[in-house]
């Protein structure tokens, strides 16, 4: 749903003639982050600055990864002073908060500069921070008030931080079920398509011991994570496909990564204290590790993209943490990277309860259910209408699963339930087909991959050899950096 705000100021936009799409990601508030989740680079944003000189407040557009050069600027302008305006100021003059700034100011002058126009389409804000519009650069000559100068001078600084490495894992507990495969596979699946990104995807096979586990049922299941890869259509061509155990690099690095983290921090995570609460007796140092390990993972490819739910966030956030303290202390390039969000993120419990899950019976569909067994499934969704004709959360299910499924059909099925007229096994059994329909050529593709054995081991061994080059060049720099080597 766009934001009434977002709609005037396309509207606005449009009367002065100036073609632009929009596009839609998670919250986020630096210009770097979002371009990072949209595939671009600094150099395809647009970012204002509002500055403050003896003559009044003027807004200066230009691309990201361009800085301000005063002198240059003070010329054009003809001013002696010129400084940044405070956040409150450019509140009061943009009205938006600041990292949103859009391009039409209520200031006296815009000046643009004149590297924006060496692209064709350029992103800026859109006064939200849950939206970003794709501008066609010619058109800004059109916005009201405004000059194009030369005012600054490129940067490199910014290039460094700017990665387009990918990467995600997903631990070896047992085959994946829809759940993993909407909320995640399908993720990594975009990502790899886009062509932008160098993927590497992991099998965390290390950290499936963090708690307590079945050494057979390990052996087996990771690899049966591998073969859902391939059979979701991940291309290890494009793809790095590795066992995390295969690439010891990451371990060597989660310890010197542990030199920089505060154990009091660890503790206070809310999935270690999860964890603690459901294997009392299992308390170990490789548990509290965790998130260590995971910074690992990632920082040793240098991602800065990392598609996995959201219940993963505290995690990130201690990679960037690790990834800030490092490059401080020991003058390392580690990106801060970011959640990448897919579409399928939250996909609800069968149940009409929370979160489809493994452990919970009922909750989830198998990715190798036949129509039969997903029919049964989707008809047990309990749909008891509450009292004020309101959705209940079973019925909130279906229509989710409605809307991943059968984009098209939903309105039709959403207008019958408002009218009183919905026969809820009818939605239930389009919606078991339009569910099978998705997994029939995926339960095919995975049945002749799983035959071919060579196949699966050549992809692994490829897979560990490419990702142990890039991991050891990683481990040598901070060891040099470290001092110990
Ligand atoms: N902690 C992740 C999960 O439970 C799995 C994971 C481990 C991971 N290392 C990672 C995910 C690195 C993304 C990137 O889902």
């Amino acid at each position: 749903m766009l934001d009434k705000n977002v709609l005037e100021y396309s509207e606005t936009l449009k009367k002065l003639g100036i073609n632009h799409s929009i596009l839609e990601h998670p919250e986020l508030v630096t210009v770097e982050d979002v371009q990072k989740y949209l595939g671009f680079g600094l150099d395809e944003a647009l970012a204002t600055l509002i500055m403050k000189t003896e003559k009044g407040f003027v807004a200066i557009v230009r691309r990201g990864d361009c800085a301000l050069d005063s002198k240059k600027t003070k010329k054009v302008l003809g001013v002696e002073s010129l400084s940044m305006a405070t956040d409150d100021e450019f509140r009061q003059i943009t009205g938006v908060v600041p990292g949103a700034a859009h391009i039409l100011h209520p200031v006296t002058k815009v000046i643009i500069d004149e590297k924006v126009f060496e692209k064709e389409k350029i992103n800026g804000g859109s006064g939200s921070l849950l939206y970003t519009f794709r501008y066609d650069v010619g058109d800004l000559k059109k916005i009201p008030q405004s000059q194009i100068a030369d005012v600054t001078k490129l940067t490199v600084s910014t290039v460094i931080n700017k990665s387009n490495r990918v990467f995600s894992g997903i631990r070896a507990t047992g085959r994946l079920h829809l759940g993993n495969y909407l909320g995640a596979v399908k993720g990594f699946l975009e990502l790899e398509k886009t062509g932008k990104y160098e993927t590497v995807y992991c099998v965390v096979d290390v950290h499936s011991i963090t708690t307590p586990y079945d050494k057979e049922a390990l052996a087996k299941n990771k690899r049966e994570i591998i073969i859902d890869y391939l059979a979701a259509g991940l291309d290890p061509k494009k793809s790095i496909i590795i066992y995390q155990s295969d690439v010891p690099e990451h371990i060597e690095l989660a310890f010197y990564f542990s030199s920089v983290v505060n154990v009091a921090r660890m503790l206070h995570l809310p999935t270690y204290k999860d964890k603690i609460k459901q294997h009392p007796n299992a308390v170990t140092m490789a548990l509290l590790n965790y998130p260590v390990l995971m910074a690992a993972d990632i920082l040793i490819y240098k991602a800065g993209l990392v598609p996995v739910g959201i219940d993963q966030e505290p995690h990130l956030e201690v990679t960037r943490e690790i990834a800030r303290k490092m490059n401080q202390l020991y003058g390392t390039d580690f990106p801060e990277p970011v959640r990448f969000a897919t579409k399928g993120e939250y996909i609800p419990s069968l149940t009409g309860e929370g979160k489809m899950s493994k452990t919970i019976a009922g909750s989830y569909i198998n990715l190798t259910d036949s129509l039969e067994e997903i029919r049964k499934k989707v008809r047990s969704v309990p749909t008891a209408t509450t009292a004020g004709g309101e959705m209940s959360s079973g019925v909130k299910t279906l229509f989710t699963f409605a809307n991943l499924f059968m984009p098209e059909e939903t309105v039709k099925y959403k207008k019958a339930f408002e009218d009183g007229t919905l026969k809820f096994v009818e939605l239930k059994d389009a919606l078991a087909e339009a569910i099978y329909r998705e997994l029939k050529p995926f339960q095919e593709r995975r049945a002749k991959i799983a035959s071919d054995t060579k196949y699966v081991d050549e992809v692994i061994r490829d897979g560990a050899e490419r990702a142990r080059k890039i991991a050891k060049a990683t481990v040598d720099e901070v060891k040099k950096k470290m001092g110990l080597i």
